[in-house]
Order: C-alpha cells, then sequence, then structure tokens
C-alpha cells in the first residue's frame, strides 16, 4: 500500500463514525460529531449536499425529508431556508428510548461550521453525495479544506479522506489535487474475475475502496490488499461483524456506534 497518501500509520484501524456517533444521536449535527469524538472515533464522517446558493452542508439524503420537520429538495432551498429547519426531533420520534430534549431544534450544520468546530484536532471522511446534481461541489469543497488548513502538503499531513460513489467526482478532485488521499466506496463490488480489473483502475487515483460489508467476503479483502490498496468497509454495527470485519484484516471501517467497535479493537 502507498503509505505516503495514508493520514494515519498504515497499521491503525480506523474507527469512522458514520455520520457522527448516528446510532446515539441525530445524524450530521455538531451533537453527533462531538458524541463520535467524545467516543474517540478516528475519522468523523460527513455526507454532503449542496444549497441552491451554493452552501456545503452536512446531510446524507438529497431531499431534507427524512431527517428534518421539512420538505423538498437541498438543491432547490437557499441556506436560510435549511436553517429554519429542526434536524433533531425526527430522531426523537423515532428512537424513544434515545431521545433526548437537547436534540429538539438541532440544526444542519454547514461543512464550514463543522470545520470551524473541530478545527484542526480532527479528522474528517468526507463524502461528495449526488455530485451530478451540484456542479461545483468539489472545487467548493477544496477551497474550503484549504481556508481550514485541512488538506495538507502531502497525504500524511491531510486531515482528510475524501470518499465517493462516484469515480467522476473523486477523479474531479484528483485532478485538482493529486496529494489527497481518496476511497472509491462500492455498493456492489466486483468479487469474481472483474475484481482485479475493477480494483486496478480504481488504483490509478485513490488509496482504497469503501465496499458494503454485507457484500464482501474475506477472500475480497485480500484481494483488495493484493492491489495495494486499503479497504473500509461500511456500515458495520455489531459485534460480531466487527469482530469478523477485523478477522479479515480490513484497515477500518464506517459504524454508527464508535464506541462498540472501540472496545472490540481493543479486545481483538
Ligand atoms: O460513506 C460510507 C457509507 O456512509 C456509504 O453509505 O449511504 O451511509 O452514505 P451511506
Ligand atoms: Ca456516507
Amino acid at each position: 500500500k502507498d503509505e505516503s497518501l495514508y493520514p494515519v500509520p498504515s497499521s491503525k484501524i480506523l474507527n469512522v463514525a458514520h455520520r457522527g456517533a448516528s446510532g446515539y444521536a441525530p445524524e450530521h449535527t455538531l451533537v453527533a460529531y462531538e458524541m463520535g469524538e467524545k467516543m474517540k472515533a478516528d475519522y468523523i464522517e460527513i455526507d454532503l449536499q449542496m444549497t441552491k446558493d451554493g452552501v456545503l452542508i452536512a446531510m446524507h439524503d438529497t431531499t431534507v425529508d427524512r431527517t428534518t420537520n421539512g420538505s423538498g429538495a437541498v438543491a432547490d432551498m437557499t441556506l436560510e431556508e435549511i436553517k429554519e429547519l429542526d434536524a433533531g426531533s425526527w430522531f426523537n420520534e423515532r428512537n424513544p428510548e434515545k431521545a433526548k430534549s437537547k436534540y429538539v431544534g438541532l440544526k444542519v450544520p454547514t461543512l464550514e461550521e463543522v470545520f470551524r468546530k473541530f478545527g484542526r484536532s480532527s479528522l474528517y471522511y468526507i463524502e461528495t453525495k449526488s455530485p451530478e446534481l451540484y456542479p461545483g461541489m468539489e472545487a467548493e469543497l477544496l477551497r474550503l479544506l484549504d481556508k481550514y488548513n485541512l488538506a495538507g502538503v502531502n497525504g500524511r499531513s491531510s486531515k482528510v479522506i475524501i470518499q465517493s460513489f462516484i469515480p467522476e467526482s473523486l477523479l474531479n478532485i484528483h485532478e485538482m489535487n493529486p496529494n489527497l488521499p481518496l476511497v472509491q466506496l462500492l455498493s456492489q463490488p466486483v468479487l469474481d474475475e472483474g475484481a482485479d480489473a475493477q480494483l486496478e483502475a480504481i488504483k490509478e487515483y485513490a488509496i482504497g475502496v469503501g465496499p458494503s460489508f454485507a457484500r464482501i467476503t474475506e477472500e475480497y479483502v485480500q484481494k483488495v490488499h493484493s492491489h495495494n490498496l486499503y479497504i473500509h468497509p461500511y456500515t458495520v454495527n455489531t459485534r460480531e461483524a466487527m469482530e469478523r470485519a477485523l478477522d479479515w484484516g480490513v484497515n477500518g471501517l464506517f459504524t454508527d456506534y464508535p464506541d462498540v467497535f472501540r472496545e472490540v479493537i481493543k479486545e481483538h
């Protein structure tokens, strides 16, 4: 593996707080990110959408419907409109056993607000979501990384890993800054004879792959490593699955429960 483009020692197992500690708090709120940090996750995972007025915000879906009290496409709303929404109450309604009054009225954070809050003391695992809907999102992301001094002069000094399901988005970023560590997400990783070709193509621009854990095997992990790529599967939430992932030799994983993964890593 190319260690020079990896922000941490290659032997370190990365504990990535998926959408923050989203098993305990409303995803993609500052509270969920803080909780991830308290649970000693290595990275805060952030999904990006872009508002009508060109502001990058932390949100998983292209619409605000699931994770706020509003409705409609992010692309059709200004930041001011997004900021009127309650991004926490849905969590209380959906998870009464985990509900907290402090979640009521939480705001959707902009990427810039996340960087202002956590600065260079955190590591960020950032996903460009639906880049086809948001021309210019990659350039805006790189502008903010520069502004907050998070991109580094090489992979090792970078505070971010950038991930996407869309190769064109990663290629676009790679062209603008070849020193940024990139990870290709794979919802349907090719496991059969096409695997080598897929991984070789990815190796041209990325340091690793992020496949769905439900779709991979131990042999696949070995195959990824044989191409000198890192592998960070998503989303692994049970102890049993975390142990299996570690047995298979993954380099880290995305989880809604970074506290549980921290324990599993320690015991493994
Ligand atoms: O980014 C890894 C994982 O988060 C991909 O799935 O849908 O949760 O963004 P999703
Ligand atoms: Ca994601």
